[in-house]
């Protein structure tokens, strides 16, 4: 598996897109918007890839000099389980870290707030609903 930074605009974020839309919107009835993924030009945007097909992927948002939001987390479904979402977290704090970042933030799904929680993530807010679904403030100091 080739953990690497993707260019906007590329048939990888055209992949990454694709990944997201079936795991995060399509099953909340929910798509994206063009003035959405224009924004994402100023993100870090990651993606796992093996032979060229994207397993998983997430982004980075600079919310401030110190903090860095990880958005849209998804793993193929096929390929969930198998320790891919702990390693692309991995690589994403380590680019974070490398760029100054000392915390790294989301809005956790519900669902998944065990998965942060055994990465060493602290739920920060109490629940609040995002895209129709329960959410919690998670976040970690990367140290
Ligand atoms: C949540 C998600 C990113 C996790 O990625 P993954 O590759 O399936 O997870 P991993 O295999 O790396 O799991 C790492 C550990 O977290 C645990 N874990 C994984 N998903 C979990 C969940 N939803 N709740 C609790 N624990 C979870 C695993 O059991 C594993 O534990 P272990 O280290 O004791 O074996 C992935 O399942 C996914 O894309 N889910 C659907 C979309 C989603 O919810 N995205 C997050 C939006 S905030």
């Amino acid at each position: 598996m080739a953990l690497k930074i993707i260019d906007h605009g590329s048939k990888e974020y055209q992949q990454m897109i694709d990944l997201r839309n079936d795991i995060l919107r399509k099953p909340l009835g929910l798509s994206f918007n063009k003035e959405e993924l224009d924004r994402e030009k100023e993100d870090i945007l990651i993606g796992a890839f093996d032979d060229e097909k994207i397993l998983a992927c997430c982004l980075l948002t600079k919310m401030d000099s110190i903090t860095c939001k990880l958005r849209q987390m998804a793993v193929q479904n096929s390929q969930q389980g198998k320790g891919i979402g702990a390693t692309m977290m991995n690589f994403a704090e380590n680019v974070a870290r490398d760029r100054g970042f000392r915390i790294m933030a989301m809005h956790a799904r519900k669902t998944a707030a065990g998965f942060y929680e055994k990465l060493g993530y602290k739920v920060a807010s109490d629940e609040f609903e995002e895209v129709t679904i329960p959410h919690y403030v998670m976040q970690k100091e990367l140290i």
